[in-house]
């Protein structure tokens, strides 16, 4: 059994701890990024993700938005603090892929396909989770590290007029990567009896 793939998927972690001292060219890193979301599945091939890499100043700008918004959705400045302590911990990072449904798209295919109307927005939704995995797998086989954030719907409006995003691009998640500064603890599992069948 070829098992390359299997010990890539071990590779990739949650990683907190994220730097700038990556060695990849950014052109690498755009290609490593466009390439795992085109190539990543969707139902009837709709193709309803977006993603746009942040880098500089507008990933530093992004983290901003993010640490500005929560300060009026925390209870008190000690909550805050440690929120922001966070944020500085993404924005340590060496850059941000954002990643959109366009909903435009979903529309279309609810309308073409009325049959599984009800299917095609969670659809577009296990098609955005598939690529984002796909990312940051390719990122972990290239020994970059990743997170995964949800600071929409909060950020939408003003990450929307930052980065020049279309109306019909549904943010769905922020991804910080950059250099592993600290690895991932050992994670825990579900007992595999609780987990799968194997029947015949
Ligand atoms: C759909 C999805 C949503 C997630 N949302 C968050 C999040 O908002 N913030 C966060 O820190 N981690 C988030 N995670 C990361 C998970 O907590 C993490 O993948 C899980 O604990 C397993 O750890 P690992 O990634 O190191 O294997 C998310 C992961 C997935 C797949």
């Amino acid at each position: 059994m070829n098992t390359r793939y299997l010990d890539i998927l071990k590779e990739r972690r949650s990683i907190y701890n994220l730097g700038k001292n990556v060695t990849l060219p950014e052109s690498d890193i755009n290609q490593l990024v466009e390439t795992a979301v085109r190539e990543s599945p969707t139902s009837f091939n709709a193709q309803t993700t977006r993603a746009v890499i942040l880098y500089g100043e507008k990933h530093d700008q992004l983290w901003d938005i993010v640490a500005n918004r929560l300060k009026s959705e925390v209870p008190n400045e000690q909550v805050y603090a440690n929120t922001k302590q966070k944020v500085a911990s993404f924005k340590a990072a060496y850059g941000t892929i954002l990643y959109f449904t366009d909903l435009s798209v979903v529309a279309d295919y609810e309308k073409q396909v009325p049959l599984y109307a009800v299917n095609i927005a969670p659809w577009a939704e296990q098609g955005i989770g598939g690529a984002q995995q796909n990312v940051w797998t390719a990122l972990a086989d290239n020994h970059i590290g990743a997170n995964l954030q949800h600071y929409n719907p909060l950020i939408d409006g003003e990450v929307r007029l930052a980065f020049d995003i279309p109306m019909d691009w549904e943010l769905r998640g922020q991804m910080p990567f950059g250099s592993i500064e600290k690895a991932a603890a050992a994670k825990t599992y579900v007992a595999d009896s609780d987990r799968f069948k194997v029947l015949k």
